[in-house]
């Protein structure tokens, strides 16, 4: 599958996220694309700050430093995303894939906002794609928790999500963006939703239905307005939604543990744990047995990775999951108690079971922003399983295509993020006001200090550089991006 990059040109946005980064070592290790187009904001000096903070130093210099990188100045906020006309002729004539990873993941920011951060920048990067050339796959990164408001449309204590549209309408009909027909009646209702979330900054459908948060509806809503802009064009076929649940560390790729302090949810939930001084925290569920049914679906980054880029080698397109899945998502019951090991204070916290809405201002505040830690979503992944026979032998080898509980940086494993978790506590600890002494007390430090990752692998430039196609001659091209 790796073949199919060799010599394609890709646009990626949000090349300097805990994700994007992930797909860009990926891509530029093991294919050989002809160029990748990285959009980001602040220009390749920022880029390059971003990398370092996530990546070894010598592997951050190796990916500012590829040939194949082309950095582009921009913002998805502002028209044109911010690029110059002649940005936007060259991206035109010469890329075949775009992949869209650049988004707000605030998760509580107002919906308004979101419309500004999230949709129009993508309805805007789908309309423009539609004059590329040569486009062949435009990906969209979306998130398995768009559907998170089916937990309030039934009793159950699990609730199974499959890789479809589900309508935010009274009757809950599943559409199939393989079939055209049964989305060629939904798709005008979408436009006129769109248009009331910009003039009055919420519509019916955001109303009737209780997501988590308004970024799971603002993703909701961007995947099907996606839908209606390929329809349109006659190329939904070009079109692959992948939604991850919760990322986790890597297993592998690029390295092992992988991660970051802002895109793991888990980690930013264990730190507000440990840095807890009461004996209770109220989480809400209307389960009535939490502690053997609530389940928690974190996936590793390298799966995410590796299913986006394979489903788009082989031309997957519609809406498909990138999660741990049944099999190997998490359980409240084993992971609460991993959590406690790493606790310093000397008294433990029980989680308190409450039948309070997920709104409810009488919550934890960890519990209001988690709010979904008191349920269980069975995502399911047909999407990866179909995928298979279309691999040979090697590829099914070696690409991470589900999350395997028996790995050694498997989540469980908290130790292994220590100083992301500290890195939370810190930010947390500034927030309230409590001194930085106070987390070192709370939470256990990493194997390395400062900024660096516990895990990070040292190898020299040379190493990495071969790696990320970084020749003398490349080094010096390389610095002539295309910055404005
Ligand atoms: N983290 C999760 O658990 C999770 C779960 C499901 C889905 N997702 C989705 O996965 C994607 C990547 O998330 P992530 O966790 O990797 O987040 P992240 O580390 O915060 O990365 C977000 C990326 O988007 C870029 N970006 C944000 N606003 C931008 C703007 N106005 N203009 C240009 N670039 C902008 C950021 O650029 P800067 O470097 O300039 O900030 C960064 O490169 C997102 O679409 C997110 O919704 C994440």
């Amino acid at each position: 599958m790796w073949e199919y990059y060799r010599g394609k040109s890709i646009f990626l946005t949000g090349g300097t996220g805990t994700l994007g980064t992930a797909i860009l070592c990926r891509l530029l290790s093991q294919a050989a694309p002809k160029r990748i187009f990285v959009l980001c904001r602040g220009g390749p000096e920022n880029a390059h700050a971003k990398w370092q903070k996530l990546l070894p130093e010598a592997m951050a210099a190796a990916l500012f430093q590829s040939s194949c990188v082309t950095f582009l100045s921009g913002d998805i906020t502002l028209k044109q995303m911010g690029l110059h006309e002649s940005d936007w002729r060259q991206l035109k004539k010469n890329v075949q894939v775009i992949i869209h990873a650049a988004s707000s993941v605030s998760l509580t920011c107002p919906l308004p906002k979101l419309a500004t951060s999230i949709i129009a920048p993508s309805i805007s990067l789908a309309e423009t794609a539609m004059e590329f050339e040569d486009l062949q796959h435009f990906v969209y990164v979306s998130s398995a928790f768009a559907n998170a408001h089916l937990w309030k449309t039934t009793d159950k204590s699990e609730v199974t999500v499959k890789e479809c549209i589900y309508s935010l309408g009274p009757h809950q009909e599943v559409y199939d963006p393989h079939n055209l027909d049964e989305w060629a009646g939904f798709g005008p209702q979408t436009e006129h939703e769109w248009r009331s979330v910009l003039d009055t900054g919420t519509s019916i459908e955001f109303d009737y239905n209780d997501f988590p948060w308004p970024y799971a509806y603002a993703k909701h809503l961007t995947e099907r307005l996606l839908i209606n802009a390929f329809m349109q064009n006659e190329a939904t076929e070009k079109l692959l939604i992948i939604r991850p649940s919760c990322l986790g560390p890597a297993i592998t790729q690029p390295f092992p543990g992988y991660s970051s302090s802002t895109s793991t949810p888990s980690t930013g939930l264990a730190a507000s744990i440990l840095l807890y001084a009461g004996k209770h925290m109220k989480f809400p569920t209307r389960s009535t047995d939490p502690e053997n049914e609530v389940t928690m679906d974190e996936v590793p980054i390298d799966v995410v990775v590796d299913r986006l880029l394979s489903h788009t080698a082989k031309g997957t397109f519609g809406c498909v999951h990138a999660v741990a899945g049944k099999k190997a998502r998490l359980r409240f019951k084993d992971w609460w108690p991993v959590v406690m090991k790493e606790r310093r204070l000397p008294w433990t916290v029980q989680p308190e079971w409450t039948f309070l809405d997920w709104h409810s201002a009488k919550l934890h505040p960890a519990a209001k922003f988690y709010v979904i830690l008191g349920t269980s979503f069975e995502f399911g992944d047909e999407q990866a399983s179909k995928l298979l026979p279309k691999l040979n032998a090697h590829e099914k080898l070696h690409l991470k295509l589900f999350a395997d509980e028996t790995d050694e940086t498997h989540p469980y494993h908290l130790a292994s993020r220590r100083d992301k978790i500290r890195e939370v506590g810190m930010r947390m600890a500034k927030k309230k006001h409590l001194p930085r002494c106070f987390v070192k007390l709370c939470t256990r430090p990493g194997r390395q200090s400062g900024s660096d990752l516990a895990c990070k692998p040292q190898h020299t430039m040379h190493e990495y550089g071969a790696k990320f196609d970084v020749s003398k001659e490349a080094e010096s091209e390389a610095f002539r991006h295309s910055v404005h």
